[in-house]
């Protein structure tokens, strides 16, 4: 009786062991993953945005998108470095930075941006500002960027000529921090171009659709919530950030497209998020869908 509660003992014991052992290896696998492995694991997403109305000439015009780099303490410079190489790979006709540059201190931006400026595109590389930006430094942030040849909209737009069509890109002063104001931007816009706004919090969105002269808001901030939980999304999301937190959407027909960006902040971990660029590639709305609505 007595040897057969040892060997239960023992059986226990191995048992107990055993399990003690996999949870701990689990437990340090699953933190390597989400703090080590996933932050570092880029991802480029690509995407049709149907355009109604689109000219022409603009037909498969592709936009890169990039935002929340947040270089140091977390995100580091090899790894911009990579994310500037991929995106190069894709060929973009415009390259659109949506904010977050830097997340300690501003300047951050004087070994960021020699970085960016080796982001090739056929009609340039344009910015807007995010809330750490303006938290931390908004002159230098800009004057970082804009010294590598970085156009940085603040209330303010571009024409850009694609063939013999006209496409708007406009960008507004961080919504959080900033005075967005869309009026300003396209006050020497021609009237009747399709308009794409670079706006670095994602929520204004429902504005901007109600106004009615924007066919694609473009918007990082949010990261995705760097952790996503299957079935139920990001638990947490940011001031500005907590309604439209990832992906596209369609809004009183305006498309908004909210990305996950590039960088991290405290606790600087991803799970079912990983660091994202961005390719949509503009169409105009099919024929058919055109007829079925008529
Ligand atoms: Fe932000």
């Amino acid at each position: 009786m007595s040897d057969s509660i040892k060997i239960s003992r023992r059986g226990f014991l191995k048992v107990f062991g055993g399990a003690t052992l996999g949870m701990g290896v689990s437990c340090l696998t699953g933190y390597g993953y989400v703090f080590y492995v996933e932050p570092h694991w880029l991802s480029v997403e690509r995407l049709d945005v149907p355009i109604q109305g689109l000219p022409r000439a603009c037909e498969g015009f592709k936009i890169v998108c990039l935002s929340d780099f947040h270089l140091h303490p977390y995100t580091q410079i090899d790894f911009i470095e990579k994310v500037v190489a991929a995106s190069n790979e894709l060929s973009p006709d415009i390259v659109c930075l949506l904010g977050d540059y830097v997340f300690e201190g501003a300047d951050s931006i004087y070994e960021l941006a020699p970085a960016l400026a080796g982001l090739e595109s056929t009609h340039g590389v344009f910015a807007v500002l995010g809330n750490h930006d303006l938290w931390t430094d908004a002159a230098v942030v800009r004057s970082g960027l804009e010294s590598v040849g970085i156009r940085v909209l603040v209330n303010d737009s571009v024409l850009l000529r694609i063939g013999d069509d006209d496409l708007i890109l406009a960008g507004l002063d961080d919504g959080w921090s900033g005075e967005p104001n869309l009026s300003l931007a396209l006050e020497d816009s021609p009237q009747g171009a399709p308009v794409i706004l670079m706006l670095h919090e994602p929520d204004f969105a429902d504005q901007y659709a109600r106004d009615g002269r924007v066919c694609l808001q473009l918007s990082g901030h949010t990261h995705g919530g760097q952790v996503r939980i299957p079935g139920i999304g990001g638990p947490f999301r940011p001031e500005y950030g907590r309604k439209y937190d990832d992906g596209l959407v369609e809004i009183g027909g305006m498309w908004l497209y909210t990305t996950r960006g590039v960088g991290v902040i405290g606790p600087p971990a991803r799970f079912n998020c990983r660091p994202e660029i961005t390719e949509i590639t503009l169409q105009s709305i099919p024929a058919k869908l055109g007829l079925a609505m008529e």
